[in-house]
């Protein structure tokens, strides 16, 4: 079974991203025929300098590297790599009605926050079906807000196979990442880039023990019982620890006597030692960037072999064939 995802290079990766994504790509990557690319040509719709966009490109194939993506189980790539995925965007694109791409609720939100509703962030869904469709993917690991783009691409399969009667894309299925939507930010609102309340998982000792003292929290006395189910630096101490100790930090809670401060150094200590040996291969991986180069191509190879096999399939069916090669 082939599963594939793909992760925006749109900044530091943080906890949100971890637990809600990251975490479940390292555990699918056993078992399963995994593809994972670092899906550089979206982050064009946002990303508009050269230098933070390569910069973000290295910083997230080092990040998925330290977190435990081997690329000896999975194909780690970049997906300008793979110049097949934009040409089958555009075959694609001749059967998308232009009605199934108005109603995707990603275009809708970003156009309401003022972004300019250029073709690329309207195509965007597009460019996501051609991702999934040219490997022949079977399950797409995604958050709830993503599954809307999964069920646009298995459509435009639909279409594309009934426009040219065979089942030449193979049809995929979203897997909602259970835990997706829930590691709560410095606000105690969901950690988002978008609203500035993210704690990155590679961030340096010092400003991640000032992140983390910074969380929201109420203003009950030092001395008085405290609620750790209604509080976010108790929510996120549970992503690091074993059940003993969240019941141990939770009876502090309770008993009184025990301020916030303590429960954020807790936070802290745990965060440190659960990402410790991912800090240090990241050091490893970036001392050696020609090592990380070899990673992506080697990747991008094994997944231009499988793209270049379904791409000639499509060309086929539509009448196009074979591509000359230059000489
Ligand atoms: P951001 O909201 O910071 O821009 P993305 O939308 O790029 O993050 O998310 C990339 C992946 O990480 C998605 O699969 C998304 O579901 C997951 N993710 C992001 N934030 C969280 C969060 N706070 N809790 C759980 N999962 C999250
Ligand atoms: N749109 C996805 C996001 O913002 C990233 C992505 C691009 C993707 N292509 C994909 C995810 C293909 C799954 C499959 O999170």
């Amino acid at each position: 079974m082939r599963v594939l995802s793909g992760i925006q290079p749109t900044g530091r990766f943080h906890w949100g991203n971890y637990f809600g994504a990251i975490r479940q790509y390292v555990s699918l990557q056993t078992n399963e025929q995994a593809f994972y690319f670092i899906a550089d040509l979206h982050a064009l719709t946002t990303v508009r300098d050269r230098k933070v966009l390569e910069q973000n490109i290295l910083d997230a194939a080092l990040d998925l590297l330290a977190l435990g993506l081997d690329p000896a189980q999975a194909t780690l790539f970049r997906q300008s790599d793979v110049p097949e995925i934009t040409e089958l965007t555009w075959l694609l694109m001749t059967v998308t009605p232009h009605s199934l791409l108005e109603k995707c609720h990603a275009y809708k939100d970003k156009v309401a926050k003022g972004l300019p509703a250029d073709a690329g962030l309207f195509t965007y869904p597009v460019l996501m079906a051609a991702d999934i469709l040219l490997y022949d993917s079977d399950v797409v690991p995604v958050g709830v807000d993503q599954v809307q783009h999964v069920e646009v691409t298995r459509d435009i399969a639909l279409r594309f196979n009934h426009a040219y009667g065979g089942e030449f894309l193979h049809l995929p299925e979203a897997r909602v990442l259970e835990s997706a939507a829930k590691v709560p930010g410095t606000d105690g609102e969901k950690m988002s880039k978008s609203y500035g309340n993210t704690i990155e998982i590679f961030e340096p000792a010092k400003a991640l023990r000032k992140k983390i003292m910074s969380i929201k929290t109420d203003s009950t006395p030092l001395e008085a019982p405290k609620n750790p189910e209604t509080c976010p630096v108790f929510t996120l101490y549970k992503l690091f620890s074993d059940e003993p100790q969240q019941n141990a930090l939770a009876d502090r809670y309770r008993a009184g006597g025990m301020g916030y401060g303590e429960a954020k150094q807790a936070l802290y200590d745990a965060a440190m030692t659960y990402f410790g040996e991912a800090r240090q291969r990241r050091e490893r991986l970036a001392a050696d960037p020609e090592g990380l180069q070899q990673i992506l191509r080697a990747g991008a190879e094994t997944a231009r072999r499988k793209g270049q096999e379904v791409l000639q399939r499509v060309r086929d069916a539509c009448g196009l064939g074979q591509r000359l090669t230059a000489t």
